[in-house]
């Protein structure tokens, strides 16, 4: 069995390998520059996690987790693009420093490469696997699609919230564990728990990622903090204050939307803080992980096994960064 260290390090060892041609450097240098700056490499490590519950890591196993982790580096740039975001990582985005066209084709390739990692796999898995990974490819681009037509909407419930980080982030998480078990030989039943203990993770990972996007530390989180003030995001922050603000808050709320961008955020933090939105974050995670334990326990391996998996989802749902 092995850690979140001891995997992390051993995946962004591997990963560091050549995964373009040279050229034309003006499309691969962008490539390499954004897997070059960072990130936790979650997925991946939740892939092998998925995997190592079942037994000794398959080598597949690590052609998995590299297409998992080229995937997702696709969606971020062409999130950031989206999102008109000019940090990640504490470095500027792709199509900040390379402009927006050779963003979007940096993204591109890198999802081309990472379903070339994906056909490297034995035969006989490529099949199953693939149907999860496509359906979990859609269902990102439903939710990133809900997320931008949410912007334009002038209230959006926590019901619709839910659903539209399920498919943005948690599926996504939810597959990598289950791409990794169905390598290990899990029965379907163990898949589906797993998936529903990722889901239920990812979810909780949102709403830290929306809440440090609003009272992050800039210092540590590495992405413009209030981004998602500024681009009207209908984060729960903004839901969940909506639902309980007084007449006054109301109309303050109206009145920002005048404002420049740095006086919307500061307002915005302000009356977020007023109503509570510490509590609310430290509940709906908690109301989450509750479900995604309980489906982590139903899991028939031993409790020993899963431990990696606990000491993984407790950071991810404290995370600064
Ligand atoms: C960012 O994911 C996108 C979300 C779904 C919130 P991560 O926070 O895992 O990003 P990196 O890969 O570590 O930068
Ligand atoms: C992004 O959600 C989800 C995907 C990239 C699919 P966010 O837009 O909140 O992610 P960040 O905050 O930019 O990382
Ligand atoms: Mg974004
Ligand atoms: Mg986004
Ligand atoms: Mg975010």
């Amino acid at each position: 069995m092995h850690s979140f260290e001891d995997l992390s390090a051993e995946f962004s060892a591997r990963f560091l390998t050549q995964h373009f041609p040279t050229h034309p450097a003006s499309l691969y240098e962008p490539a390499n520059y954004f897997l070059g700056i960072g990130g936790k490499r979650i997925r991946p490590v939740l892939c092998l996690m998925g995997n190592e519950l079942f037994g000794d890591i398959d080598p597949d196993a690590w052609h998995l987790a590299a297409s998992i982790e080229l995937f997702h580096n696709f969606t971020l740039i062409h999130d950031d693009i989206m999102d008109k975001a000019p940090l990640r990582r504490g470095k500027p985005t792709v199509h900040e420093k390379y402009g927006a066209s050779t963003a979007l084709l940096t993204g591109d390739v890198m999802m081309v490469v990472a379903y070339d990692y994906l056909s490297k796999i034995q035969a006989q898995h490529i099949r199953p696997i693939m149907h999860i990974y496509n359906q979990t490819a859609r269902e990102v681009c439903e939710g990133q699609q809900l997320d931008m037509d949410f912007e334009s909407m002038d209230r959006v419930d926590l019901s619709a919230y839910q659903q539209m980080i399920g498919l943005k982030t948690s599926v996504l998480l939810a597959a990598s564990l289950r791409i990794g078990a169905i390598l290990g030989g899990a029965g379907l039943g163990n898949q589906q728990h797993l998936y529903d203990f990722g889901k239920n993770l990812g979810l909780a990972f949102q709403v830290q990622d929306d809440y440090l996007d609003a009272f992050g530390d800039p210092a540590k989180f590495g992405k413009q903090v209030g981004g998602d003030i500024v681009a009207g995001k209908k984060t729960f922050l903004l839901i969940k204050t909506l639902e309980v603000a007084t007449e006054a808050q109301h109309r303050e709320i109206n009145d920002l939307k005048k404002a420049d961008d740095a006086g919307k955020i500061k307002g915005m933090l302000r009356i977020f803080k007023a109503c509570g939105v510490d509590a609310w974050a430290r509940e709906l995670k908690e109301q989450y992980m509750q479900t995604a334990y309980q489906h982590l326990e139903d899991i028939a391996v031993l409790a020993r096994r899963k431990e990696p998996l606990q000491q993984l989802a407790a950071f991810l749902v404290q995370r600064e960064y």
